[in-house]
């Protein structure tokens, strides 16, 4: 049975984005395929999240990933730091990636831009511990949205760079899952690239139907096609984006009509739409968020089960990684 793997970092409440990149398919998966989803918290660390919250944050996503449909008896889901398999997998392999790789990554460029006083080793090798995530169960598949495809690609590179090395055809090299085979980017309701906690422009699964009614309604928009069949400008095309994931076919069809005919002034109707639609989505899965979050003993049997489950596989990795390095067995 091939594996999945899909990990999310706690530091904040989950939103569209995160739901639409990574977590829609859980539920047929965890049907098709062996699955561990975890809470990425070691990564969290490289921004220096405030211990007093950091646990919370962890509860907040492990209840934000059951409340979409995650069964703990089907999936192994698991807190990253319960997990000290990982550290010396990590550890590991990064004596084979290398500075000039490592320094190119564009989300390492990117932090480091941001935050010119925290440029920290962590930081830099971000790409092997997500990488180590992966190997760490071997994983085939690996459900992300598209700002993390060159971290994948990486992943790929350190498999086969291990495999060359030691002369065997151990790790695998995981592939994006995406249901139409395309990585998707939700894009911010600023008109912005991408939806993002860092960026303020998101719809959380928690948020209440008022508070989407009311981001939806203000997010950007220009002042009407210009003519038939134009470009649509990207504060426009974000809204479609968005539309067709949450909207039926018919739906987005209608409303692209309207631009490629050059129609004008339908914009409150799209926008009243898209959060009717966003609304249908989310209200489950908030009802379920609240109703698990304070339920603290069944939080605690979920991690506890989902560490056991997930240190027998990585400790099989690890043992057969070490004996494949020539380590002596323990
Ligand atoms: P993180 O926590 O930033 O995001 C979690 C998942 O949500 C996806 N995502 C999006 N997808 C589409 N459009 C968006 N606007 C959007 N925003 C976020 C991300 O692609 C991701 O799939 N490095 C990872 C966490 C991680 C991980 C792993 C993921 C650590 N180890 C191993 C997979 C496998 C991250 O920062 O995701």
């Amino acid at each position: 049975m091939k594996t999945v793997l899909s990990g999310i970092r706690p530091t904040g409440n989950l939103h569209l984005g995160n739901y639409y990149g990574a977590m829609v398919n859980f539920l047929k998966m965890q049907e098709e395929y062996k699955c561990f989803f975890f809470i990425a918290d070691w990564h969290a660390l490289t921004t220096h999240p405030d211990p007093k919250t950091l646990n919370a944050n962890v509860r907040n996503v492990l209840s934000e990933y059951l409340a979409c449909g995650l069964n703990p008896e089907k999936a192994t889901l698991y807190v990253q730091s319960d997990i000290p398999e990982i550290a010396e997998l990590y550890l590991l392999l990064n004596m084979q990636a290398y500075l000039g790789e490592l320094g190119k990554t564009v989300s390492f460029k990117e932090k480091a831009r941001q935050n010119p006083n925290n440029v920290n080793a962590g930081l830099l090798t971000y790409p092997v511990l997500m990488a180590t995530d992966i190997l760490i169960h071997n994983a085939n598949y690996v459900p992300v949205g598209k700002d993390q495809e060159q971290h994948l690609e990486m992943t790929r590179n350190f498999a086969k760079r291990f495999n060359n090395k030691y002369g065997v055809n151990y790790f695998n090299e995981p592939t994006a899952f995406a249901s139409n085979q395309q990585m998707i980017k939700i894009p911010g309701l600023d008109g912005s690239g991408k939806m993002g906690k860092s960026e303020g422009n998101c719809i959380y699964l928690i948020d209440e139907p008022k508070v989407i009614e009311k981001k939806v309604k203000g997010a950007l928009t220009d002042n009407g096609p210009e003519g038939e069949n134009t470009a649509k400008p990207d504060c426009i095309e974000n809204l479609f984006t968005i539309l067709k994931v949450v909207s039926t076919q018919e739906v987005v069809d209608y409303y692209d009509n309207l631009w490629n005919t050059g129609e004008q002034k339908w914009y409150g109707n799209l926008k009243k739409q898209l959060a009717e639609d966003i609304i249908k989505v989310t209200t489950p899965i908030r009802e379920r968020i609240n109703d698990i979050k304070n339920d603290e003993v069944y939080l605690n049997k979920v991690i506890k089960i989902g560490a056991e489950k997930a240190r027998e596989s990585a400790g099989k990795t690890l043992r057969e990684v070490r004996e494949i390095m020539g380590f002596r067995s323990l």
